[in-house]
């Protein structure tokens, strides 16, 4: 797992935004994993201007969003649905049958979970898994207490995630209790994870993903066993962190630069 300290939100947005603008140029039909949340809003942004300006294409792209609060249609303004499309699809070129996120208002919940499933592994697997994390230490709505082997299922909200989410809705009683999500072990599938964590309010929760033992308690923790898995934190949410980090994500580049110093002091 590799763990990258940047100095604020934007340079977290930046790299981040760099790292699936790298994943989608190399392979055009990428299958992504996209997370809602404030964190991920600065990554959309960057790739939103990269579509603009560099021409980054999105047009063979598919994507598979984490999670859907139950009981919201896709036009409620606090939906998923309705953040993704006004965040981020609307302004790029990804056709809208390309698009996928649980859709909370299933008849059969169980059913539309199942076929989540069936629909990640037909799009080939996710490529790159772009994560949030909540002040709990969950991911999607993997509360707490979730199964690391979970599957794509109907979970009922922690209340401090209720508590979290109620400033988004007029009445407490608003405020969705069941969500669509993602398992963990279905998050854990993917090729490729991207941790995001900005804001001192996460620095606990990222001080026990990284450094903290593997706990269900913690569902986050989990990435410590993805043989990819990279955590890109701001200054603020790093306060807790012991060891030391680097800014910048390893390079291949330098190893063998140093590979070829060292030849030379042979010859
Ligand atoms: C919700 C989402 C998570 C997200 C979390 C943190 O619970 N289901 O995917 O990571 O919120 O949100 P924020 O990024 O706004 O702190």
């Amino acid at each position: 797992m590799e763990v990258v300290v940047k100095e604020d939100y934007q340079g977290m947005s930046r790299l981040a935004a760099k790292i699936i603008a790298d994943v989608v140029r190399e392979k055009p039909r990428a299958v992504l994993g996209l997370a809602t949340g404030s964190t991920p809003l600065g990554t959309y942004k960057e790739l939103i201007l990269m579509h603009k300006e560099e021409g980054l294409d999105f047009s063979q792209v598919v994507t598979f969003n984490l999670d859907e609060y139950i009981g919201l249609p896709p036009e409620h303004d606090q939906s998923y649905h309705y953040f993704m499309n006004e965040n981020f699809f609307k302004h790029i070129n990804i056709p809208p049958g390309n698009v996928h996120i649980p859709n909370g208002m299933a008849e059969d919940l169980v059913g539309a979970c199942e076929q989540y499933e069936r629909d990640i592994k037909e799009a080939g697997g996710i490529d790159i898994q772009l994560l949030g994390i909540g002040a709990n230490g969950h991911i999607a709505f993997n509360e707490p207490g979730s199964s690391l082997g979970s599957r794509t299922r109907v979970k009922a909200l922690d209340e401090k995630t209720i508590e979290d989410n109620a400033r988004f809705f007029e009445h407490m009683d608003d405020v969705p209790k069941f969500a669509l999500t993602m398992g963990i072990g279905t998050i854990m599938d993917s090729r490729r994870i991207v941790l995001l964590a900005n804001k001192a309010n996460k620095a606990h929760a990222i001080s026990i993903t990284v450094e903290g033992p593997v706990t269900a308690l913690v569902p986050a923790t989990i990435v410590q066993l993805h043989p990819r898995a990279t955590i890109i934190v701001d200054r603020e949410a790093a306060v807790e962190l012991e060891r030391p980090y680097r800014d910048t994500p390893h390079d291949l580049s330098e190893a063998v630069a140093y590979i070829q110093r060292q030849k030379g002091k042979d010859s």
